[in-house]
């Protein structure tokens, strides 16, 4: 099939990339033509696992080709995705300009019969307004030309993108027409062999279980926060609580960890677009509400519990900070708990210095060269004077550590760590304080004298970390 693909970030290049590798002829169309002649030269300007090589093999057998002229890519493929950013408004909607000036271009340049997929995630009534905005410019250019619209959003994951994309559970498609069906089986044949995994739907439901996925999983990250916040204040350790309820097959083990708040691109917007979709239409969204407000909470305590390591005073101090991308394997830093945490030390008067296997560009592109940002060339660079150690993403290089060389090499020995990497009992060993995320077994810590007695439930502040001790 010919196809194109409208956007070339992190879904449209993947998407484009994995169907030209199942055989397609792929055209890619960005507004941004930096970009497009990176890509035509082989430069992928995300980090994905996987993708630079596929990239590289599919442009150079010709399978997939890359545009900036509007006209090319409408003109390219009977398929014509959107996969164009949705950020949010000013009121928390999803922003559709991006998504209507595509459809705006397909109606200007289409000769013939398109289907147009809305990949982009998109509210419920999305496809009914690129239908709209295409009849209008068709209208007006006085041609009757056909053309279809269904909604095909997408589950991958950024960092395991094109695995997700190979190999995700479902296909969900949307759709109104009996057009629709055979071309979509066709596009996506290749991805379902071993068994069926396309899903038929009305176009309405579609775009809403993108929403209500996002927004499933959000709700499990800060229920698994709000429990760890409850822990901290009750002497348990959320990781045993953790481990206790995940066994249950009713439950499970995924999207139950406990952590410094969710990022990226898309669940902190995914969930106030859909708390804004329900406020239009006179409900209420009381659970979505609180899911955002946990997180936003969560993602400040960072800075809470770094405070109190560094008694309130972070002027002059110097933060080490590893991990500055939302999530591992990935560049990405919108959203990412790591800017909060940065920003905060900033205002603070502090300085820092952070490592990231992957963001540090990105980091640099987002906040410039200034002095109270030093970027590491490695993780442990970030250490020597610094005055304590905040962990932001869960990337694997971070999970070993020589604590005593570390305890050696901060003058406060303090680690906050926002993703639960370590033994409590480990660092404590080490002579650090350990401020990790709903880990209560820290409470048991001696306090200054070394006598084995618990420190004091009392301790614990309304908003104060688990962990406050002197050794
Ligand atoms: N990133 C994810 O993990 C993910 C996963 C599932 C769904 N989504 C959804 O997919 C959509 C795209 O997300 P993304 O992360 O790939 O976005 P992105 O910001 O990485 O990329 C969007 C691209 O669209 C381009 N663009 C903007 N207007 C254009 C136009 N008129 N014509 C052609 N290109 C145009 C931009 O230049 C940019 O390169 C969003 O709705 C998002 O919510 C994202």
């Amino acid at each position: 099939m010919r196809i194109t693909i409208f956007g070339t970030g992190y879904v449209g290049l993947v998407t484009g990339t994995c169907l030209a590798e199942a055989g397609h002829e792929v055209m890619c169309m960005d507004v941004d033509s930096n970009k497009i002649n990176g890509l035509m030269k082989g430069i992928v300007p995300i980090y994905e696992p996987g993708l630079e090589a596929l990239v590289k093999q599919n442009v150079a057998e010709e399978r997939l080709l890359f545009t900036a002229d509007p006209a090319e890519a409408v003109g390219f493929g009977t398929l014509q995705f959107i996969a164009v950013g949705t950020p949010p408004d000013e009121d928390g909607s999803a922003d559709l300009k991006y998504v209507l000036s595509v459809a705006d271009t397909i109606a200007e340049h289409m000769q013939e019969y398109k289907l147009v997929i809305d990949k982009s995630t998109v509210p419920v009534g999305t496809a009914d307004r690129v239908s709209e905005a295409i009849a209008q410019r068709l209208h007006q250019r006085d041609v009757d030309i056909p053309f279809d619209v269904c909604s095909n959003p997408e589950f991958l994951k950024e960092g395991s993108a094109v695995e997700d994309f190979s190999q995700g559970a479902r296909i969900v498609i949307g759709c109104d027409s009996p057009r629709v069906e055979p071309l979509m089986r066709e596009c996506y044949a290749p991805y379902n062999r071993r068994q069926e995994k396309l899903m038929f739907m009305d176009i309405r439901s579609a775009e809403l279980t993108k929403y209500a996925a996002n927004a499933m999983l959000a709700t499990k990250i800060s229920f698994m926060n709000e429990i760890s916040n409850l822990a901290e204040r009750l002497g348990a350790d959320v990781e045993n609580v953790r481990r206790g309820i995940g066994s249950d097959p009713r439950i499970g083990y995924s999207f139950i960890y406990p952590g410094c708040g969710y990022g990226g691109s898309c669940f902190p917007k995914d969930v106030q677009a859909l708390a804004r979709t329900a406020t239009d239409v006179g409900y209420e969204a009381q659970l979505l509400n609180a899911v955002e407000s946990v997180n936003y909470r969560q993602k400040a305590s960072l800075f809470t519990k770094l405070s109190q390591a560094l008694d309130g005073d972070l002027e002059g101090k110097t933060i080490a900070v590893w991990g500055l991308a939302f999530k591992p394997n990935t560049d990405d830093m919108r959203e990412a708990p790591s800017r909060e945490l940065m920003e905060a030390v900033w205002a603070a008067g502090g300085k820092v210095r952070a490592y990231d296997p992957e963001a540090m560009q990105e980091c640099r592109r987002l906040y410039g060269e200034r002095d109270d940002l030093a970027l590491a060339k490695r993780r442990d660079d970030t250490l020597e004077g610094a005055d304590a150690l905040v962990i932001c993403t869960e990337w694997k290089a971070f999970r070993t550590v020589d604590f005593r060389r570390l305890r050696e090499q901060l003058t406060t020995p303090a680690i906050i760590d926002g993703r639960n990497l370590f033994n409590p009992e480990s660092v404590r060993a080490a002579g650090l304080l350990y401020f990790a995320v709903g880990r209560a077994d820290s409470l048991r810590i001696p306090l200054s004298g070394g006598d084995g007695a618990s420190a004091p439930l009392s301790r614990i502040g309304q908003d104060g970390p688990s962990v406050a001790y002197t050794l």
